[in-house]
């Protein structure tokens, strides 16, 4: 028998994630999974490490584009040990170190493993989904690998074609997936210039690997502090910010560039909140720039086009574990929290205090 722990429970979609984490996720009691009642692809996961991601926020208000029904355990993404296993299963045993995919378990997968988020002592997958960690890799680092490195792999490789000796231009490379990117960049043989709006974040994302630094705190000196770098302008640009910076990023790109769209953390209530379809505040890029220089804009979204073609998806996993395993990548971790501290963490990434990943520590 295994000891109860606690989970984290959202009770109802908030009218923003400031809303749900502070009056509508809670920590509560959870009766540890029983082990002689799970189903032969089962696997329990005594999770040691949880990220708290970007999306594991705009989820708490259904302002993502895939919602769990309310109530749910928040965290996509986790890691630990395997603390019971069903009859067929022999891959992994009780006491193994294990990440869990977070796209076949947790609140982003669909079916029956969508209840168990990483924000609790323990987590149910199927046997599938779990993999042991890559390499070095530690529980914190590998619980924020698939879906950053994935993600910046299918806007930079797939979408975006990235190739050796081309120039990048990653926004938001302080963040989880942002990191991810300028990793990427710098494997594939990029010249990185990376923005953000911290001098102190932008100084480890400069120690991770970026060439190149760009504050964004003000956009008056994006185009001159891009063009002194890459004079005819950069060949791909990865904005997982969005607003503002967008337009004035469509003077910095070379004639012919890839406009990789990845995300709107800047404008995060480009939806309604609570859960509401549409998005009647959604960003707006005007169509004389990218007409005149002839741009390629490319929407990355990571998760739905490899729904619409599963032949996507096989490489690229494949890919991110063996430079995960070979030790080319590792997910940085600023900030780590006790379970108990979930709103803590939360409100840090909210607010933008966290380099690369945060991780909640369920045990
Ligand atoms: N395409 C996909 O499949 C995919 C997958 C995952 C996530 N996403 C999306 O990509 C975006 C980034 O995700 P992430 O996980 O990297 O998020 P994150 O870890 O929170 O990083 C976002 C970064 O954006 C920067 N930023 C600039 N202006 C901001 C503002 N006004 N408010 C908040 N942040 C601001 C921040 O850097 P500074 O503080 O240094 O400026 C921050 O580090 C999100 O919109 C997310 O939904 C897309």
């Amino acid at each position: 028998m295994l000891p109860p722990g606690h989970r984290v429970v959202v009770s109802e979609l908030g009218s923003d994630p400031l809303d749900a984490i502070e009056r509508l996720t809670s920590l509560v009691p959870q009766p540890a999974p029983d082990v002689a009642t799970l189903a032969p692809h089962d696997v329990i996961v005594a999770v040691t490490s949880a990220s708290v991601g970007w999306v594991d926020l705009i989820m708490t208000s259904g302002q993502y584009q895939h919602a769990p029904k309310p109530p749910y355990t928040p965290g996509l993404e986790y890691a630990g040990r395997v603390a019971g296993v069903g009859s067929a299963v022999t891959h992994v045993t009780i006491g193994d170190a294990v990440l869990v995919d977070p796209f076949l378990a947790g609140p982003r997968s669909l079916g029956a493993y969508q209840q168990y988020g990483g924000f609790a002592t323990y987590a149910v997958a199927p046997a599938e989904a779990v993999l042991p960690l890559p390499g070095s890799l530690t529980c914190d680092q590998a619980c924020n690998l698939l879906g950053n490195y994935e993600t910046a792999y299918h806007c930079l490789v797939v979408r975006g074609r990235l190739k050796a000796g081309e120039t990048v231009l990653i926004h938001g490379a302080a963040g989880a997936t942002g990191l991810a990117a300028v990793h990427l960049a710098k494997l594939l043989g990029a010249t990185v210039i990376a923005s953000g709006r911290s001098d102190a974040k932008l100084a480890v994302v400069r120690a991770q690997g970026a060439d190149h630094i760009v504050n964004t705190a003000s956009l008056d000196g994006l185009r001159d502090a891009v063009r002194a770098i890459a004079p005819n302008g950069v060949d791909v640009v990865y904005d997982g910010v969005g607003g503002d910076i967008s337009v004035a990023s469509l003077r910095c790109v070379a004639f012919g560039a890839r406009y990789l769209i990845v995300g709107w953390a800047a404008t995060p209530f480009v939806s309604q909140g609570k859960g509401q379809r549409g998005a009647p505040n959604a960003n707006q890029l005007p169509t004389n720039l990218i007409m005149m220089k002839g741009l390629d804009v490319l929407g990355c979204p990571t998760v739905i086009s490899s729904v619409q073609d599963p032949t996507l998806r096989p490489p690229r996993l494949a890919q991110i574990l063996a430079w995960a395993a070979s030790g080319a990548i590792t997910p940085h971790v600023s900030n780590t929290y006790p379970l108990t501290d979930f709103k803590a963490a939360m409100l840090a990434k909210w607010r933008g205090e966290v380099i690369g990943g945060a991780v909640l520590h369920p045990a």
